[in-house]
């Protein structure tokens, strides 16, 4: 089978960046394509890459990106998870799922016991059907802005476990960086 025809299961790599133009060709050119542009916040990109093409074109992304945190009094790390992506005509066929699946189990290799992503609130239920927790509402979520400032997230913060055994501290969530 040449490299440009579809296989039957979609397979993911690792992508060597992943740009604008990367990110237009799954989501098209919008000027809100992940519906979150109302929050205001400024993002961090994110350090690695996860992606699926279709007959030579990327259709599915997901970013990671390891971050300093403090959850109640623990200071630790979590993988930071961004930038889930996939192209509007092959949503509904586990590509998310997939790419995913791929970046976690990179996450994995990467030391933190959990990865942390924000959502819009629709998207809870997805999310936990691919084994995502949301944290309570009740909890503050604190992330960065440029110019020192410190917000609380306005959107749903989402965790999994990274390994077996881990289980999240409880209390405040508060990110020594912007959010990814
Ligand atoms: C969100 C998005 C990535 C989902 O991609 P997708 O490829 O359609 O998702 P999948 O097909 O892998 O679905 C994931 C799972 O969620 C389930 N699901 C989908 N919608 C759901 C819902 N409303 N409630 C519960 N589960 C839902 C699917 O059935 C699937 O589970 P299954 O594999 O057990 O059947 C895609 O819609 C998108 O790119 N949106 C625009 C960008 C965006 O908002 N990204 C999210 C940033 S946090």
């Amino acid at each position: 089978m040449s490299a440009n025809q579809p296989s039957a299961t979609p397979t993911v790599t690792r992508l060597a960046r992943y740009t604008k133009a990367d990110q237009e060709e799954i989501l098209g050119t919008g000027d809100d394509p992940f519906g979150v542009a109302g929050a205001g916040l400024t993002w961090l990109p994110k350090e690695d890459h996860f992606g699926v093409r279709l007959d030579g074109r990327l259709v599915a992304h997901a970013g990671l990106l390891r971050l300093p945190v403090a959850i109640g009094d623990v200071r630790t790390e979590v993988m930071g998870v961004g930038g889930v992506a996939v192209a509007p005509a092959v949503r509904g066929r586990g590509l998310a799922r997939l790419v995913l699946a791929a970046a976690l189990d990179h996450a994995r290799t990467r030391g933190p016991a959990h990865a942390l992503l924000f959502c819009r609130p629709p998207l809870v239920p997805l999310y936990q059907r691919l084994g995502w927790h949301p944290l309570p509402l009740d909890t503050d979520v604190l992330v960065e802005q440029p110019g020192s400032a410190l917000v609380t997230m306005p959107l749903r913060t989402m965790t999994t476990p990274l390994r077996d055994t881990a289980s999240l501290p409880a209390g405040r969530v508060r990110l020594y960086s912007l959010p990814m």
